[in-house]
């Protein structure tokens, strides 16, 4: 197997078995000096860590153990900007992995461990040194809307979920919302918001790009979220690059706690730079065969970039439940090959006239499903994040 080496691997697992099977793996021309031990978490600490020097840790971490991922924490703290970590576990859940991601793990790699998963998650590991990791990087939660097929409601999803995010808890969260659909977002007109600037602003002026610039374009909404807006004209999806794109997420991530993204449906190299960045990517997708089956493309299309999926949440919107389906749930979920993990109503009359008058559902409509599905979606994504003292004070 091929790594843009030399790179120094340490890893650190917790049975002879995993350091066997490791110790078997073959990397062409001496890209990778690995180097193997059994133990724990707990026991990688600085004479470790200053004595091997790795670029890369690749650690094996037991997620029950609120010890170890304290551990872990500490370790990604005082050494992120120098390496990258790689977390394995066995007994990984979807909330537990993007616990890890949230940490600042570069990646996640289930067990057993794959020859080519694991050369994928050190080569993406390797590009991720330096990029900031750990101590001194803003911790704000990315998340990102996209959908397979025009019309199926990410950007009705991202606009609530924006508004849902900044009335959560008592500390007044700071969010903003990014409309990257460049040739086509309409946030803003469902935001009912005049605004002045939009994202070719940053495009024109990169080099100015910082938290005060930022703050700068952004339109404000009377609900408190600040909103970057589509141009009104439409422009090439390359007018962004993936620098510019990783800088914009940087800057907004330091300045805000929530950043949501409405992306285009093409995938393009800086929407890669985007979906790798989100620590919750929601597609959002119906319950009709159209939908679905152009689901299933765009997360073989996902997989084969690399994408990791344990980051993908699926959101059926518009369902009815009473409704003789196309598709049921069942047979969609066997057609995605993977589970749905949300599901938001069918309610056009409260979320035509939210998204008309550019208000939350429940200004509309006190109680509306669609609004107390949304806030419990978050409710399950924070607290999979960790942010429980977020979600306790909203209950
Ligand atoms: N849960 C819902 N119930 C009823 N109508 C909905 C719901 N969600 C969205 N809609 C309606 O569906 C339409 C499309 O929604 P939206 O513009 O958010 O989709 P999109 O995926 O962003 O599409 P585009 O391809 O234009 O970006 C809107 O008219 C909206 O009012
Ligand atoms: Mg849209």
């Amino acid at each position: 197997m091929k790594l843009h080496g030399p790179m120094n691997v340490l890893a650190v697992v917790q049975s002879e078995e995993i350091k066997d099977s490791l110790n078997n793996v073959h990397f062409e021309n001496n890209s990778v000096n690995f180097d193997v031990f059994v133990g724990k978490v707990g026991d990688v600490g600085p004479d470790v860590i200053d004595g091997h020097g790795p670029d890369v840790l690749l650690l094996d971490i037991n997620l029950s153990d609120d010890s170890e991922v304290e551990a872990l924490d500490g370790i990604i703290r005082t050494y992120g900007k120098s390496l990258s970590v790689v977390a394995t576990s066995r007994d990984a859940t979807l909330e537990g992995v993007r616990r890890l991601m949230r940490l600042g793990v570069a990646d996640f790699l289930p067990q057993p461990i794959s020859d080519s998963e694991l050369t994928t998650a050190l080569e993406y590991a390797s590009r991720k040194i330096g990029h900031g990791e750990g101590a001194e990087q803003a911790r704000a939660n990315v998340f990102s809307y996209i959908k397979p097929v025009g019309g199926m409601g990410a950007t009705m999803l991202a606009v609530q979920s924006a508004y849902c995010l900044a009335a959560m808890g008592t500390k007044e969260p700071q969010v903003c919302l990014l409309d990257l659909d460049l040739q086509f977002g309409n946030a803003a007109v469902y935001q009912d918001l005049q605004c002045k600037f939009s994202i070719m602003d940053v495009v024109l002026s990169p080099g100015d790009l910082d938290g005060a610039f930022l703050r700068g374009v952004m339109a404000h909404h009377n609900s408190g979220i600040d909103v970057l807006t589509a141009p009104l004209t439409i422009e090439p999806l390359d007018a962004l690059t993936p620098d510019l794109v990783a800088r914009l997420l940087d800057v907004a991530a330091e300045e805000y706690d929530y950043v949501l993204i409405d992306m285009p449906q093409a995938l393009t190299d800086w929407t890669q730079v985007v979906l790798d960045r989100s620590d919750v990517v929601f597609l959002v997708t119906q319950l009709t065969v159209a939908a679905i089956r152009q689901s299933r493309r765009l997360l073989e299309i996902m997989r084969e970039k690399g994408i990791d999926e344990a980051h993908t949440a699926i959101v059926v919107n518009r369902f009815e439940s009473r409704w003789s389906r196309e598709v049921t749930v069942k047979e969609a979920e066997k057609a995605l090959g993977r589970q749905i993990d949300y599901f938001v109503p069918n309610d056009y009359k409260t979320v035509n006239a939210a998204l008309n008058e550019g208000v939350r559902l429940s200004e509309i409509k006190r109680g509306s499903k669609v609004e107390k599905r949304i806030d419990a979606l978050f409710k399950s994504v924070l607290k999979g994040l960790g942010d429980k003292a977020l979600v306790a004070t909203s209950a």
